[in-house]
């Protein structure tokens, strides 16, 4: 790969250890993947926020860069976290909390901006051709295949290091040849809702790999898009897919989706007919509309004493959405921002049994969470959070 002097300066430690080692992660990914040179990126996000997924040697790790020079370049945002300041931090021991601060204090004193979000799309715009360096699959999905942005999908040492350097090796998806579809997914039954769309996304992740799909008959909102990649990305490695049949004749795989494999998948994500005590609206982090079509559905309900009905959000969306945040609180549930029952300690809180309107919450907790799941729309979700003990 070829590099200008100020990166080979920076390689050979010029800049201090922690760019020196950014440079090596780069490098050595770039010489892997066939890349020429880095390019500047526009933004990074940083995933491994989490106490709970990183654990103790993470801290280690993160103490060593940001003690030792490592300061980004980038504009650079954060993923969730394993609690919220307001309704979780007094829910759990302080020897986990601190250790979360912790990392958070870290990030902040290598200048990344703590917003604890899976959805830094919300924040800012971002235009069609930026190249960026983000981690967290969801958004790495999002923000090729429906904001036209690139990216690869970084993991935490990488994202953070492209961040350190401001730069990325420009190999995967940031060069053109390698955004073109290679199947074509017909689909060939109308989906209807948002869990429609993640239950899709987890079948095809699980056929696709890494493969890049091009849709025949797909018309979902963003928000129902955001659950296919979301979906896609959890159960397989995708990083992008097209919305349309693409111009151009390539010579493409074919594959076709009919009814009956949406049902299979859904009835796959399933564990249990169990009450749930956990209700979860918000993976990936919902968006204003998301928020604005919970406040509709729970105007004048109450949710019942037994259950806990959670809207996971972005501070920023949360800030948003003032008046649709006071009728869910009002209705007794909660907005909690910073964080996801994914990454948290939601077992610890008693939670036996979660619903969610989330195909990719679906398919991790009964692994991460050791909990009960069941996938159904939004509008089910909150008639069972609001029914009659
Ligand atoms: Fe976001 Fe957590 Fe889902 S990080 S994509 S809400 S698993």
């Amino acid at each position: 790969m070829h590099l200008t002097k100020q990166e080979e300066h920076r390689l050979d430690g010029e800049y201090g250890w922690a760019n020196q080692i950014a440079m090596k992660i780069l490098t050595r990914l770039g010489d892997l993947f066939g890349a020429t040179r880095l390019i500047p990126i526009q933004s990074a996000h940083v995933s491994g926020v989490s106490y709970k997924n990183i654990g103790d040697t993470a801290i280690d790790f993160l103490n060593e860069f940001a003690s030792k020079g490592g300061r980004t370049q980038a504009l650079t945002t954060l993923n969730p976290s394993s609690f919220d300041q307001e309704y979780l931090l007094k829910r759990y021991p302080k020897e986990f909390t601190v250790k979360q601060q912790r990392i958070i204090e870290l990030y902040e004193k290598m200048l990344i901006k703590p917003t604890m979000t899976c959805t830094p799309y919300y924040l800012r715009k971002i235009n069609a051709g930026q190249h960026l360096a983000w981690a967290e699959s969801s958004a790495v999905v999002y923000a090729n295949s429906i904001l036209n942005a690139w990216t690869n999908r970084e993991g935490a040492p990488s994202a953070l290091a492209a961040a350190i350097v401001g730069k990325t090796p420009n190999y995967g998806v940031h060069q053109y040849e390698n955004r073109q579809p290679n199947v074509l997914v017909t689909v060939e039954t109308g989906l209807q809702t948002e869990t429609d769309y993640g239950a899709l996304g987890i079948h095809l992740g699980k056929l696709l790999k890494d493969k890049i799909p091009a849709f025949e008959g797909l018309h979902g909102s963003d928000d129902n898009l955001k659950q296919l990649g979301a979906a896609m990305a959890a159960s397989g490695m995708t990083t992008l897919f097209h919305t349309r049949t693409p111009k151009k004749k390539y010579k493409l795989e074919t594959m076709s989706i009919e009814s009956r494999d949406i049902e299979e998948a859904r009835s796959s994500l399933c564990t249990t007919d169990q009450t749930p005590n956990l209700i979860l609206i918000g993976c990936p982090h919902c968006s204003t509309s998301e928020v604005k079509s919970v406040a509709q559905k729970l105007e004048c309900k109450r949710v019942n004493k037994n259950t806990e009905l959670w809207v996971c959000t972005s501070r920023h969306v949360k800030d948003r959405s003032v008046k649709y945040v006071d009728v869910i609180e009002r209705a007794g549930g909660h907005v909690i921002c910073d964080t996801c029952v994914i990454v948290s300690w939601i077992k610890n809180l008693g939670v036996h049994t979660l619903m969610t309107n989330s195909a990719k919450t679906a398919f991790y907790a009964p692994t991460l969470n050791e909990v009960e799941v069941k996938l159904a729309p939004q509008e089910q979700c909150i008639q069972v959070a609001c029914a009659s003990p």
